[in-house]
């Protein structure tokens, strides 16, 4: 039976049979005790990797977004965010109901420009009516599949350490962005106080994040991520595939990036699909489509007998995403199909 080629996004990747067999031989421990040698390993490694103090394995992104969030700031704070950030849309107003912060937004110019005019006049402290500015995060490689320029971070770093504001990063796909500036992660990681990179996305491992910072703000995260749910036992048997894919498959995510150019090369050569090839930095291609007649829901059961699953378009563009468990002949019968349908 053909496997499904799944678009949706690269959340939807199965750890290999290598990750597996970590997960079976992997040596276990209580970690809200600190006993477990493998979680012990895997945040010893990242920290190490992103030139951090220590590192905190949370179960999810949201989780450790939020996380971050309720450790590094104070209920009644502000925290200043993009107004496309995962953070605000897609995490089910957590930072209102756990953290207790008021969220306030900057535009990100050209999608991915930081507008340090703007983020400056959003800063405010020690007035009667305002509340205080408490920390400023960023996304990078941002879900709009580009990635904001390192230089823009350092501008920023260089502002919010005049200012004592911290930074979190969303880094989800932070292995993504360095693999596209041409930088290591850990020089991405040199401009905020916190970082937040999933596991289980690109990079293949069944569940889980990690938070890295230094030592006195993960310590206090350690208690928070208790507080909120997340002190996990023996959770070496998810640590092992996450260990497995911070240090073998970073790498392999360029593949993933040259696969989204291949396939927005291609979709630009169908004439009612518009897409700016310039704008694929990562794994993801965004696009429109003319669909004439056939409604979207068609377009989509289409795909779905022919084993191809996609999202429906959101703002009016497509996103297709690929991944570990896409090739380049999964992305060839795709076009060819979006062809056939637009015919
Ligand atoms: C940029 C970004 N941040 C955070 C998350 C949240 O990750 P999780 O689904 O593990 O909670 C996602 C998930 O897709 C994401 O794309």
């Amino acid at each position: 039976m053909h496997k499904y080629i799944d678009l949706r996004s690269d959340t939807v990747t199965v750890p290999t049979d290598a990750m597996k067999d970590m997960s079976f031989s992997a040596m276990l421990g209580d970690d809200v005790y600190g006993d477990d040698p493998t979680v012990n390993k895997l945040e010893k490694f990242t920290a190490n990797l992103l030139g951090k103090e220590a590192a905190l394995f949370v179960p999810s992104g949201t989780f450790g977004n939020q996380l971050a969030l309720l450790t590094h700031t104070l209920r009644g704070d502000e925290v200043i965010v993009a107004s496309n950030s995962h953070i605000l849309i897609d995490e089910v107003a957590a930072a209102s109901v756990i953290a207790g912060v008021q969220l306030r937004t900057f535009t990100l110019q050209d999608g991915n420009r930081l507008p340090m005019n703007e983020i400056n006049s959003l800063y405010r402290l020690e007035d009667i009516h305002f509340p205080n500015t408490g920390l400023i995060c960023l996304e990078n490689a941002i879900s709009n599949g580009k990635i904001i320029p390192l230089e823009d971070m350092k501008e920023l770093r260089a502002w919010a350490t005049n200012k004592n504001v911290p930074i979190h990063l969303d880094g989800a796909r932070l292995f993504n962005a360095a693999i596209a500036m041409g930088v290591e992660a850990r020089e991405i990681a040199a401009q905020v106080d916190s970082v937040n990179v999933c596991l289980s996305k690109g990079l293949c491992a069944p569940i889980g994040s990690i938070l890295v910072g230094n030592k006195k703000f993960i310590d206090k995260a350690r208690k928070n991520r208790k507080l909120m749910g997340g002190g996990m036992r023996q959770a070496g048997i998810i640590a092992a595939p996450a260990l497995y894919a911070i240090e073998y498959m970073t790498s392999r995510l360029k593949e993933d990036h040259d696969l989204a150019k291949y396939m927005a090369q291609r979709l630009s050569k169908i004439p009612r699909i518009d897409v700016n090839i310039d704008d694929v930095h990562i794994n993801m291609v965004f696009f429109s489509m003319d669909l004439g007649d056939v409604s979207e829901d068609d377009l989509i059961g289409q795909l779905a007998t022919k084993k191809i699953k996609i999202n429906g378009s959101e703002d009016g563009m497509f996103r297709f995403v690929t991944h570990n468990d896409i090739d380049k002949s999964d992305v060839d019968l795709v076009v060819d199909m979006l062809q056939e349908i637009l015919a």
